[in-house]
């Protein structure tokens, strides 16, 4: 473990920086996956003037507006920079859209003939804007807040790629994979490859930690997961850490199971995000003596609001806080939350010290 005991170390002054660095704070610093997004009203306005979601992403005033709107609210410690992982295929060129109540739709790379439809050569041209947007958000931002910048990991960003949607059962994604292996490790190469550069000119335009989301690593038997979820997230870490060492990787293999630790000290990732399936007891015992973690309450509860949220708020706190810890949910932030809730739990994380 990297807790610095050393008085002479100086705490980053961005609490959320100071935890991934490994020193345990009073009062654990938080913010929330998805806590840009349609339960807030003036979101659903700036939506509206966008167009759509893929305009959004790719106007830099727009995005950095809406990354700021929860920040202006509840004081996060950390804004996440306003995007969507979807934006890589983007990058290489594949058809996307994103279809009111339906989710994202990609035209499908269905087996290895496909790829050739795919090119890396514009793909830092068409992402500019996301670049400029992260540029505008670390001008903008208060002093003690940090600024997160984000992919989808290979796998789950290959899971919409070839499924061309959201799925149940990820059938044709799983099919190519163990179907032909050769051809689903090319399109895992460059998506590597991909994730690699979008993550670093994030860092080169002023984010100051990334984080992989991986959420559907769940539905991945135990050596896939190991070839396709912990071998390419150890790769991307690696690759980062060349240039970047200083930067914090948060990886978020959500539904990994009894595959968590594995992950967590195999890829190399500087802390890792529990998803709400997690119990705290056992990751205080298990990961966090290895790395700060981050979580995990039920979105769900955050939607119930009142004691329910309160108690089990409570109990991820006296749990997680007395190491290296980051309060946020278990999965993104539901549409129908009430952003009264969410003022309620900005409330309770900050009156932590004197409650605890
Ligand atoms: O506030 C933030 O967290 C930053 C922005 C962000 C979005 N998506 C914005 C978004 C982030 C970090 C993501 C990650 C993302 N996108 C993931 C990984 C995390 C997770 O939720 O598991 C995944 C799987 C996607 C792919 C994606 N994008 C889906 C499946 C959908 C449709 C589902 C939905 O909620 O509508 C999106 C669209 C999307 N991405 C929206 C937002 C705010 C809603 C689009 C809209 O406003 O119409």
């Amino acid at each position: 473990m990297s807790q610095p005991t050393d008085q002479t170390v100086s705490l980053p002054e961005k609490p959320y920086l100071a935890a991934l660095a490994g020193h345990t704070l009073e009062r654990p610093p938080f913010w929330l996956m998805r806590q840009a997004g349609r339960y807030l009203p003036e979101y659903r306005d700036v939506r509206r003037r966008a167009g759509s979601f893929i305009d959004l992403c790719l106007t830099p005033t727009l995005a950095c507006e809406v990354t700021l709107q929860p920040l202006r609210r509840y004081g996060m410690d950390a804004a996440i920079l306003f995007s969507d992982i979807l934006m890589v295929p983007y990058g290489l060129g594949q058809r996307l859209d994103y279809v009111e109540g339906e989710g994202p739709q990609l035209e499908p790379i269905t087996d290895a003939h496909q790829l050739e439809r795919l090119s890396i050569d514009h793909f830092h041209d068409r992402l500019t804007p996301v670049y400029e947007t992260v540029r505008q958000v670390i001008q903008a931002l208060p002093d003690r807040t940090a600024l997160i910048g984000f992919a989808g990991s290979p796998w789950t960003v290959a899971c919409y790629m070839v499924q061309g949607a959201g799925s149940k059962e990820w059938d044709k994604v799983k099919g190519f994979a163990y179907r032909d292996p050769a051809g689903f490790a090319a399109l895992m190469t460059l998506l590597e490859t991909v994730t690699v550069a979008y993550l670093a000119a994030q860092i080169d335009a002023g984010a100051e930690a990334v984080q992989l989301f991986d959420s559907w690593a769940g539905i991945l038997p135990p050596k896939p997961f190991r070839r396709l979820v912990i071998e390419p997230t150890r790769r991307i870490v690696q690759a980062l850490k060349q240039h970047y060492p200083q930067i914090p990787v948060i990886g978020f293999p959500r539904g990994a199971g009894m595959l968590l630790e594995a992950y967590t000290l195999e890829t190399g990732v500087d802390a890792v995000a529990l998803d709400t399936t997690v119990p705290p007891d056992w990751a205080a015992r298990h990961l966090q003596c290895h790395r700060p973690v981050q979580g995990n309450l039920d979105p769900i509860l955050l939607v119930a609001g009142g004691e329910a949220m309160a108690t089990e708020l409570d109990d991820i706190l006296r749990t997680l806080s007395r190491g290296p810890f980051v309060f946020n949910l278990g999965h993104g932030v539901a549409q129908v939350t009430p952003p009264e809730h969410v003022e309620q739990l900005a409330a309770l994380i900050r009156s932590w010290p004197e409650r605890r």
